[in-house]
């Protein structure tokens, strides 16, 4: 396989509701990941459409992630940060892989069977198409790295065979652009660490999710601190003790999220967390939750809060991304067309 140049890439739907499932399972490594990569953080409008959506919600929900990444720590000015839609080559890719990908493979989307249920009829030809689009977003720049949580690594796994298949079927005509037998890098999965599925607060089987019924089954990054102790006071456990080791979270999935979240939140492991909070009383541990909650969450709350009045900023910050994402994007579309026979 080629040797292809480190870059990161990964997106995060304006719909609303950020929470603390896409800050520990996500927008934390894309902050990490900034030391060490150059990154690319994709605020994906386009995905959004799959289902339907009232356009000054959208406006706004894609200011609002914006603000969030830049809350957390995202730099936009040595990293790039912009909204999917206005490098129109993700959209163009999307279409060559919609001609790449079976439809088998997209068949097998869990995502997509539990999105479209028994609505299968009704659902946009997007929703299906979907993964299609998630792997333009990471190809189109050729990344190799892509952090997300657990819920999207069939995803990824999808985006590897669509890489893979068009290296094959196109590996005569790719041989000219000097990267061997690959013209696409088969981006890479980084799904590490306690907290890659978050769950819902009140039911330890469901993952947190911005379209939970319930708000107090997640912390949105946006909650007052009084809400971020008042859920995590509220938040499901059983009557048993915390456990000191591992094995005792087994059929306990509450207690196990919980748990998780402390870690992540603390940047230690649940064995850790465990030996020092194990056998202890649960009030003893829901206390230091809240307390690390509230340092964690709270002044990213604030700080988006701050950022989100000013349209402007976020809008130019925005622009400047798309059009250094576009310069990225632009050469790499057009060795695509090239190779697939296409003439510009
Ligand atoms: P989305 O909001 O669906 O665009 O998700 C943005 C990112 O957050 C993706 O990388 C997801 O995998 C991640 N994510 C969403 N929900 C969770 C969760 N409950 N636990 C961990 N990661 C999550
Ligand atoms: N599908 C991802 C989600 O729902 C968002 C996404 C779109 C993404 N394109 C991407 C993530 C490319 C990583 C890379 O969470």
């Amino acid at each position: 396989m080629a040797q292809f140049k480190p870059l990161v890439f990964s997106g995060v739907q304006p719909t609303g509701n950020l929470h603390l499932g896409n800050y520990l399972g996500a927008i934390v490594k894309f902050v990490e990941l900034q030391k060490t990569h150059e990154c690319i953080y994709c605020v994906v409008d386009m995905h959004a459409i799959t289902v339907q959506q009232d356009p000054e919600q959208l406006r706004s929900s894609i200011r609002e992630v914006t603000a969030a990444f830049i809350a957390c720590g995202i730099d936009p000015k040595t990293h790039i940060v912009f909204n999917q839609s206005q490098v129109a080559e993700h959209a163009e890719l999307a279409w060559v892989f919609n001609c790449v990908a079976r439809m088998g493979w997209l068949n097998r989307m869990t995502q997509f069977k539990e999105k479209a249920g028994k609505d299968r009829e009704n659902v946009s030809v997007g929703l299906f198409a979907y993964p299609a689009l998630m792997a333009a977003d990471i190809l189109v720049y050729r990344a190799t790295h892509v952090p997300v949580g657990e819920d999207q690594k069939q995803h990824l796994e999808l985006s590897r065979d669509i890489a893979q298949k068009f290296n094959n079927d196109f590996a005569a005509s790719i041989e000219k652009y000097g990267h061997g037998d690959a013209f696409f890098p088969l981006p890479e999965p980084l799904i590490q660490g306690p907290a890659t599925r978050v769950m819902s607060l009140r039911d330890g089987t469901k993952k947190m999710s911005k379209s939970d019924p319930s708000d107090n089954s997640r912390l949105n990054l946006t909650d007052s601190a009084d809400t971020i102790a008042q859920k995590v006071r509220k938040a499901k456990t059983d009557p048993e003790a915390l456990p000191s080791e591992i094995a005792g979270l087994a059929g306990r999935p509450e207690v196990d999220n919980l748990t998780g979240i402390y870690a992540a939140l603390v940047d230690r492991s649940k064995e850790d967390v465990l030996r020092e909070f194990g056998g202890g009383n649960f009030s003893t541990f829901k206390n230091a939750l809240v307390d690390l909650a509230v340092a964690k969450l709270g002044p990213i709350g604030d700080e988006m809060k701050k950022i989100a009045s000013d349209n402007a900023y976020l809008d130019s910050v925005l622009v400047d991304g798309g059009n250094r994402a576009r310069a990225i994007a632009a050469p790499n579309m057009k060795a695509v067309k090239d190779i697939l026979g296409f003439i510009s």
